[in-house]
């Protein structure tokens, strides 16, 4: 980080350098420039490099890898996500992704329903992952869906499921 910001200072540095030298006609008017006793010139020149020095080279690399980045994984359009919600996010792409699809995960599964158009809130997210989904479930069976195909069982248990059932919810569910 400080060393990205460095180097970055040191480039600019070298090009206000490179720019001051052309703008003043070469070396030599460069130098007379600083030479010159005229306060108001070297003002301007110090107001100058003080104002593009900080600009380029400090606040915009410091804005750039400070700013959004380390919050960038924790939003999704707007949705601020829980720690615990980030590992159900990572768990979903690993575990659900391959049969489903949800825009939050980047997952595009085809397999099982679209969760993005299915919006389950997460207590229907938990309950079926603890119990899974069979195309002909007896009567009352906890395994009853949709209807549509079959989804195995507790793929996940414990905190992984809940931390799955509520990212789903947060990120689609319409509770
Ligand atoms: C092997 C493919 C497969 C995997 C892996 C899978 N699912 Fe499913 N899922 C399905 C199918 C197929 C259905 C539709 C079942 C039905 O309609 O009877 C389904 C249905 C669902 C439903 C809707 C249930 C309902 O009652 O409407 C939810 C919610 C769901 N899955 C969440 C998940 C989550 C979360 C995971 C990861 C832990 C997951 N699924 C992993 C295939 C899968």
């Amino acid at each position: 980080m400080l060393a990205t910001i460095l180097f970055l200072a040191f480039w600019v540095v070298l090009a206000l350098v490179l720019f001051f030298i052309a703008v003043r006609g070469g070396l030599g008017g460069a130098r007379a420039t600083l030479q010159s006793q005229s306060r108001g010139a070297r003002t301007a020149l110090t107001f100058i490099f003080v104002v593009v020095y900080i600009g380029f080279g400090i606040a915009i690399p410091a804005a750039i890898l400070n700013g959004n980045q380390a919050h960038a994984s924790s939003q999704i359009a707007g949705v601020r996500l829980t720690s615990a919600e980030k590992h159900g996010r990572q768990l979903f792409g690993q575990n659900c992704g391959i049969c489903h699809t949800l825009a939050a995960a980047n997952a595009v599964g085809k397999v099982g329903p679209n969760l993005d158009m299915l919006k389950p809130p997460a207590s229907l997210v938990l309950n079926t992952i603890n119990n899974g989904c069979v195309q002909n479930p007896p009567p009352n069976s906890p395994q009853a869906c949709l209807g549509q195909g079959n989804m195995p069982g507790q793929i996940l248990g414990g905190k992984d499921a809940q931390d799955v059932a509520s990212f789903v919810g947060k990120v689609a569910g319409k509770e």
